[in-house]
């Protein structure tokens, strides 16, 4: 069942250099969750940040660390995010050759398990994998970068999911991330959304403007 929305702000798009601060500033101004972009200039063509970080933020809010890797291999690094404090750890397929095993994984380390789907990766990956997973994370853009477009194809791969996860009548989070705004994210949620990341439109307009721009988020 599509649950209340839940806003996931990306840090990707925070000040760097005072990232302790910024998650402060997004937990007070309302955030559900901390969406945390892990990249590796290999899987994708950036690099972020590192279990160290994670750890050194954890004291920072007691928000649910929504994790998303986007590094490959991933198997090797599930346990460090775990320890770090992620409390959510999401994974692409294309990440490790067993996809089963890598939720698992997760799963055996204690965390919520999440498979994120590409812009050109069906819904249909999902078919034996669905029922192990606690999230379902839909790339709306192509992952490496804040700030990029939303590619609307991807409404209709979140209205294919969400009628699978309420036929599996489990309760499944279903988030999108990538271009998500205060002008797109209505349409998002009556497609079946129920946790929206945004780096870009929450960081806008800095500090004091947070809590109006996660407001706006929810429709
Ligand atoms: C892209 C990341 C996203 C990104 C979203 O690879 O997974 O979380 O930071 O940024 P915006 O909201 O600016 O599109
Ligand atoms: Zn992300």
């Amino acid at each position: 069942m599509q649950q209340p929305v839940r806003i996931s702000p990306s840090i990707l798009s925070a000040d760097f250099a005072r990232l302790g601060e910024e998650v402060r500033a997004i937990d007070e101004a309302g955030a559900d969750w901390i969406h945390i972009d892990v990249m590796d200039g290999h899987f994708v063509p950036n690099i972020t940040i590192g279990p160290a970080v994670v750890k050194a933020l954890r004291p920072h809010t007691a928000k649910p660390f929504d994790v998303h890797l986007m590094i490959s291999p991933v198997d090797l690094y599930l346990e460090a995010f775990a320890e770090a404090g992620a409390d959510i750890i999401t994974v692409h397929p294309e990440a490790g050759p067993h996809l089963h095993r890598t939720v698992q994984a997760i799963k055996g380390l204690g965390r919520k398990a999440g498979v994120s789907l590409n812009p050109a990766t069906p819904a249909k990956t999902l078919d034996y994998i669905l029922e192990e997973v606690d999230l379902v994370l839909v790339m709306s853009v192509n992952p490496g970068f804040g700030g990029q477009s939303f590619i609307e194809s991807q409404l209709r791969k979140v209205e294919a999911i969400r009628k699978r996860i309420d036929q599996l009548g489990k309760s499944i989070d279903l988030e999108v991330d990538g271009g998500v705004d205060r002008s797109n994210c209505r349409r998002i949620i009556d497609a079946g959304a129920d946790a929206l990341v945004a780096g870009t439109a929450t960081f806008r307009g800095g500090p004091s403007a947070y809590a109006d721009n996660i407001r706006a988020l929810r429709g």
